[in-house]
């Protein structure tokens, strides 16, 4: 049995108009899971399922990049930005539950699952990263979902959610949290990287994220602890074409293009912002 008919618990049905939440669970022979209406969705043979109701988008990061994401990450150069991750949900219970939106590979899920008996669902979009999500550790479900559409994840069941550059969605979070539960938000600070994007074509990054976070998480989170990664990054070439590559320029950049980029390697610093916020009680309206 793989970690996915351990997780099945924490999934919902994603067909919509079920008359409230249609819990997932394995089928008999563990190839499949199925909700009481009859709804049934193939274990990949990787281990993770596709809950998707359409092909993925362009947003999907592709599988050249997904595999640039692996090699890069490997190296270790964001090994910082985990442990920064790790720390600020150092209070969670020891067998908690977490879920990461746009997980990619995992790899900071994982990380931050430590050696204890937490565990946690990878959610992407992009099949080629949900593939590499499964293969991340035994104690991580990968299910291939839009984190823009309703999450096939039942409500209030976990206690962390992690979205590390990568998409958030407020309203989605704050139901499948448990009350006190927390959402962690790694976001790229306006100096991240920014000798890579000076030095060719590469897209920006916007002015006033930080803002336009607590717009959205104002509602219904309050931020408590902030913290910016800042380090400095020395490259070969093929690091630092891996790191564009892996990022929101991989949709872009073609191949040939990427490989004139930093003949000689090159230096940059990495500056992330890593933000926790607590989900608030709902207000009773007063009757
Ligand atoms: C920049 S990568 C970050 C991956 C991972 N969090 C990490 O830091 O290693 C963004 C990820 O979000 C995924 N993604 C983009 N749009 C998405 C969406 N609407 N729903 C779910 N995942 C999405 C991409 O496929 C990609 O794997
Ligand atoms: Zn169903």
């Amino acid at each position: 049995m793989g970690a996915l008919t351990d997780l099945a618990g924490l999934l919902r049905c994603p067909v919509p108009h079920h008359a409230g939440e249609a819990a997932l669970a394995p089928d008999g022979d563990g190839r499949t899971l199925g909700c009481p209406d009859g709804h049934r969705f193939d274990l990949a043979r990787q281990g993770h399922v596709n809950l998707l109701s359409r092909p993925a988008g362009a947003n999907a990061d592709t599988a050249e990049m997904v595999a640039a994401r692996e090699r890069f990450l490997a190296g270790g150069h964001y090994a910082p930005l985990t442990r920064a991750l790790g720390d600020v949900l150092a209070d969670l219970p020891e067998d908690a539950l977490l879920l990461e939106s746009g997980a990619g590979t995992a790899h900071h899920l994982r990380g931050v699952l430590g050696a204890g008996p937490r565990r946690g669902l990878a959610l992407d979009v992009s099949v080629a990263a949900v593939r590499r999500a499964a293969r991340a550790d035994p104690r991580i479900g990968a299910v291939v979902a839009d984190s823009w559409e309703p999450w096939p994840v039942r409500t209030g069941c976990l206690d962390a959610v992690l979205a590390v550059f990568a998409p958030r969605n407020p309203a989605e979070t704050a139901r499948v949290l448990r009350p006190g539960g927390v959402l962690v938000v790694a976001t790229p600070e306006p100096g991240h990287l920014r000798e890579l994007r000076e030095s060719s074509s590469l897209l920006g990054i916007e002015e006033g994220k930080v803002e336009r976070l607590r717009e959205q998480l104002g509602a219904g989170f309050d931020e408590e602890e902030v913290d910016v990664v800042d380090h400095l990054l020395h490259l070969d070439p093929t690091q630092a074409r891996d790191l564009v590559l892996m990022g929101p320029n991989g949709h872009h950049l073609s191949p040939v293009e990427l490989a004139g980029l930093w003949p000689e390697g090159a230096s940059t610093r990495v500056s992330v912002r890593v933000a926790r916020y607590r989900v608030r009680p709902p207000t009773r309206s007063r009757g």
